[in-house]
């Protein structure tokens, strides 16, 4: 298949490409850059052995993007673009709503004109709010105790794809929920490279491991967890972009959603002792106050994935900390011109 990437220059989207073309896909690659490199793709192409095309433009502009669908002809689509910082998205709601939601818009409009009619979305876990049980399933509660402009436009997003494929029988949308990626591919050229102060844990506990930050703040030792701090269902972004290329294998038509997940919970400290192991060093951390918006515990159960999409996860949390801290100490300013 030939499929359309957006946001194919960042950090899932650069590991989707690599499982791609290992499956045998072609991709067409739109990115605005506005948080990656366009680097991360030349290394990409050194990965895949192919040139992959690319072109510099916003999802949201509809003009730009429907030349690509003129000069290219898709079988599906792969939506990455977003914007995705949390915090930033409570300072800056309508940047975060304009941009996620007039992207998806578009890209869906071009799709149908075009007769494009498969596509799969980024969704998040952060769709379930404040999760009502544990595991969670595509069956659990959503939209339920979404604390910021970001997982609403998520939320907001599914209920658009669902729409879209009630008005339009043929249209196919998966919604990938995934929960905390992290890892990097066993390169070691590509990972993840966030600007500034990392908002997520495991980039964070990296820089701290190669000295670019001094300790690991831990929000909060008094969760009803296993030792206290948050639990998360860590997912390496190798087995997660592989979840792109079995979603893309069992289109079928109307939306449906998956989780993306391994189904076991990591805490904070158990995070940075795997870290600790996989780059030799002592890490050091202090217990600071909870993070606003955080739940205690969210995990989520891959069966409907490892049935109906014939996924699962084979990586290990600890083999993530190994592979994010080879990208991390062999690229220190990650791709160093963004
Ligand atoms: P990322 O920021 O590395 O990649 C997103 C890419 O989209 C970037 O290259 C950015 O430049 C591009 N982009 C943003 N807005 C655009 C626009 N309007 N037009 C064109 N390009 C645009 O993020 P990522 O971690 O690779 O996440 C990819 C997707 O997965 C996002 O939609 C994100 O919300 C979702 N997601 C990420 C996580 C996570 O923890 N990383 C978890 C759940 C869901
Ligand atoms: C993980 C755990 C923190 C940083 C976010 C988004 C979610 C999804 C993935 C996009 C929590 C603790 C963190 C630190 C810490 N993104 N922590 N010190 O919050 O589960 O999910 O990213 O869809 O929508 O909300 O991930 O990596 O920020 O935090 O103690 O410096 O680490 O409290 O328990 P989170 P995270």
């Amino acid at each position: 298949m030939n499929i359309l990437v957006t946001g194919g220059a960042g950090y899932i989207g650069s590991h989707t490409l690599v499982e791609l073309y290992a499956a045998g896909h072609t991709a067409v690659v739109v990115d605005n850059l506005s948080n990656s490199s366009q680097e991360s793709l030349r290394r990409v192409e050194t990965i895949v052995g192919a040139n992959i095309p690319f072109v510099q433009l916003d999802v949201a502009d509809r003009t730009a993007l429907a030349a690509v669908f003129a000069e290219h002809k898709f079988d599906a689509a792969i939506h990455f673009a977003g914007l995705k910082a949390v915090g930033e998205s409570v300072a800056k709601p309508l940047a975060y709503y304009r941009n996620n939601i007039d992207s998806t818009l578009a890209l869906v409009e071009l799709m149908l004109e075009n007769s494009v009619n498969n596509l799969v979305f980024s969704s998040s876990a952060t769709v379930y709010g404040d999760p009502a049980e544990l595991p969670l399933t595509e069956q659990s509660r959503v939209g339920v105790g979404i604390t910021n402009p970001y997982g609403q436009t998520k939320f907001m997003i599914e209920q658009i794809l669902r729409d879209v494929c009630v008005a339009n029988p043929q249209f196919s949308a998966t919604l990938l929920r995934y929960f905390n990626p992290v890892g990097a591919h066993p390169s070691g050229t590509i990972g993840e490279d966030p600007g500034g102060l990392p908002n997520n844990l495991l980039p964070y506990v990296t820089q701290v491991a190669i000295g670019k930050l001094d300790s690991v703040k831990v929000f909060g030792n008094d969760y009803d967890t296993v030792d206290g701090t948050g639990v998360r269902d860590y997912i390496h972004v190798v087995d997660l972009a592989r979840g792109h290329i079995a979603a893309l294998g069992h289109m079928q038509p109307g939306a449906q959603a998956y989780n993306l997940a391994t189904g076991t919970g990591t805490s904070v400290l158990e995070l940075i002792a795997a870290v600790e192991q996989a780059a030799s060093k002592n890490i050091p951390y202090e217990v600071v106050a909870r993070r606003p918006g955080d739940v205690a515990a969210c995990y989520a159960s891959p069966a409907l994935a490892n049935t109906e999409l014939s996924w699962r996860a084979d990586l290990t949390i600890q083999q993530a900390c190994v592979d994010s801290w080879r990208w991390q100490s062999q690229n220190p300013h990650g791709y160093e011109n963004h």
